[in-house]
């Protein structure tokens, strides 16, 4: 039995975080904004580290960012919210951390060019984008690619305010490791979807975004050509994984791990089977676009299993019937 503090416990990850890990039998204390109980606190956090073994820290200001009058939340929840967390984990003597990451923290995902071998495109131009010329050419020569995986030694390329703030959680983590000789995991997930995944807000994923369309009769609209492709890992692999981080890593280390599927997707995939599941609709694919978004980005899932033992289980068809219907938060 381990003694864990979840930041974000209430939140639609943190949630199924703290049942996943009382059903493996740990004893979990929560914390969340949503009751009042804030991470940049020092004053709480001093009252209820003591005793714990590990934290989970899930708390975050998630979502791409509107414009940049959200960057000081931003900073301010994340960055800063760590920061205090660490300093009070290092005052009371708590030795692991298990960090939710994304992988928004690489940008564009990895390809490769036949002539140039592995690259990573930098952001589209607008140009290609108002002419739906939506697939990444090779940085060097301009020649179509072959998408590849990306693994965790990928550079990472953070284009948003989240994904920068995501990365600097990460380099915070690793810092305190080292210095503390604590032991530090981050799990980057790959897109999470499932049961109690907020509804259509401007910060929303996809997946909630197109679910909302079909309650409400309206039809989902898949922007570019609906080739993007992502991985969409269901929200309870994402808390089983987090009860595997709690044995991984090394001390005075930051382990970085890929959460995905392993069974990527197209955006026109996620909105037929949402459809199809749920009735309503059909997709319109608008050619749409939106200058931040990535083309492509696809895990590699073999580290976290190889280390942490973790291998997701929920299929696409499996997790994508239950949450056309599953009720939101
Ligand atoms: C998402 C999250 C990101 C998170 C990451 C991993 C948001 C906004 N983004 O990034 O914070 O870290 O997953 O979990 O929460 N699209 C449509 N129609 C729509 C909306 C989007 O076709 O109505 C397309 C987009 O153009 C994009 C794809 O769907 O190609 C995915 O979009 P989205 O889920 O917003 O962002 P990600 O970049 O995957």
């Amino acid at each position: 039995m381990t003694r864990v503090l979840v930041t974000g416990s209430a939140g639609f990850i943190g949630s199924h975080v703290v049942e996943a890990l009382e059903a493996h039998g740990h004893e979990v204390t929560g914390l969340d904004l949503r009751s009042g109980a804030d991470v940049r606190d020092a004053a709480l956090l001093a009252r209820l580290l003591p005793g714990t073994d590990v934290v989970v820290h899930q708390a975050a200001k998630v979502g791409l960012g509107v414009d940049v009058a959200d960057l000081p939340d931003y900073a301010s929840i994340n960055v800063y919210g760590t920061a205090v967390l660490l300093a009070a984990m290092a005052a009371h003597d708590v030795e692991r951390l298990v960090l939710a990451s994304s992988m928004v923290v690489y940008g564009e995902g990895a390809y490769d060019c036949a002539r140039h071998g592995r690259v990573r495109p930098g952001p589209r131009s607008a140009e290609d984008m108002a002419r739906g010329s939506f697939e990444p050419r090779c940085p060097r020569c301009g020649d179509e690619m072959a998408l590849a995986t990306i693994g965790e030694d990928a550079p990472t390329d953070p284009r948003n305010a989240y994904a920068t703030t995501k990365l600097a959680q990460e380099h915070l983590a690793a810092n305190w490791a080292r210095e503390t000789g604590g032991t530090a995991v981050a799990l980057r997930y790959h897109n999470v979807y499932g049961p109690r995944m907020p509804r259509d807000t401007p910060y929303s994923g996809v997946a909630a975004i197109f679910r909302s369309a079909l309650e409400a009769g309206r039809a989902p609209r898949v922007f570019e050509d609906g080739g993007q492709t992502r991985d969409f890992v269901h929200v309870r692999d994402v808390a089983e994984a987090n009860v595997a981080a709690l044995t991984g890593g090394a001390p005075g280390t930051l382990a970085v791990y890929n959460i995905a599927s392993g069974e990527p997707h197209t955006v026109g995939e996620l909105a037929a089977a949402l459809a199809a599941q749920r009735g309503g609709q059909e997709p319109v694919t608008t050619g749409e676009y939106r200058m931040g978004d990535v083309r492509h980005i696809v895990a590699a899932p073999h580290r976290a299993e190889a280390e942490l033992g973790f291998r997701a289980r929920v299929g696409f068809a499996e997790g994508m019937k239950e949450f056309a219907t599953a009720p939101p938060a």
